[in-house]
């Protein structure tokens, strides 16, 4: 497959993230002026039941709190701090995070929806995830290409069961390269996209063409240095996920 000319569309990973608090309104909204095509985000599930934005299973490494993120209530998450360096920020919900997507002008950005845990609640993150994705009129786009959202998972059967549930929703199957290069993960679980590091993209450059060739586009993570952008653009990578969504517009644009 020959370079995308227009390059890779780049997702704000975490939002704007290298900038400011990961997952925070902060992030998302630097990223979005910055001109990222797509914001990536991390979903767990509360005690009570909400999604919400945080990557880690604890709370401890991004807030003033403590404790598992499963084991706390949307009103306890909500009175932590998300916010550094002095500058308080509050925790981001999904529905909030949708919402800030669709209401931005009239930029189609995507959101890129990781589903944290899914081996421990079963298909409940998907179930909820998907109902969520209805209530915004998000969950059966007309085609992949025009859908607003994309659910993301290492685990194949999360993007089994999303697939499964909403077929029109895109996805990707998020792992190694060497997962895709084997067996044919994605193809088996029916995922749109594969979703390798550029770690393992640097050692299998070939995967890119090789998604392609079964109709697959690729997303890669987590991609901030500049030789590395410039590898996905000449490869011919659809989605780079990355921390300074500013610069890496810039890069691509010269
Ligand atoms: O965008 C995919 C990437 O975020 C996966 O790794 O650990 O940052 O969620 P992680
Ligand atoms: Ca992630």
């Amino acid at each position: 497959m020959s370079p995308d000319r227009r390059g890779p569309l780049v997702v704000a990973h975490r939002g704007a993230s290298a900038a400011r608090p990961e997952h925070t309104l902060a992030a998302y909204e630097l990223a979005l002026e910055q001109g990222a095509d797509g914001l990536e985000c991390d979903v767990r599930l509360t005690r009570d039941g909400h999604l919400v934005c945080v990557h880690d299973r604890r709370v401890d490494r991004t807030s003033s709190g403590t404790g598992l993120v499963s084991e706390m209530t949307l009103q306890h998450l909500n009175a932590l701090d998300f916010g550094t360096d002095g500058e308080p920020a509050g925790l981001l919900t999904l529905a909030e995070l949708i919402t800030l997507v669709l209401d931005f002008r009239d930029r189609p950005t995507k959101l890129f929806i990781e589903t944290k845990h899914p081996v421990r609640y079963g298909g409940l993150v998907e179930s909820k995830l998907l109902a969520e994705l209805s209530r915004f009129g998000l969950s059966a786009p007309a085609s992949a290409s025009h859908s607003r959202a994309v659910v993301m998972s290492f685990s194949a059967s999360a993007v089994w069961r999303v697939r499964r549930a909403a077929p029109l929703l895109p996805t990707v199957l998020l792992g190694e390269a060497s997962r895709y290069l084997g067996g044919g993960a994605a193809t088996t679980v029916g995922a749109t996209a594969v979703g390798p590091s550029i770690k393992s993209l640097r050692e299998h450059p070939e995967l890119v063409d090789r998604a392609a060739a079964s109709g697959r586009a690729t997303y890669c993570w987590t991609v901030d240095e500049r030789e590395d952008v410039e590898l996905c653009r000449d490869l011919g990578v659809g989605w780079i996920a990355t921390n300074h969504p500013g610069r890496t517009k810039e890069w691509l644009a010269r």
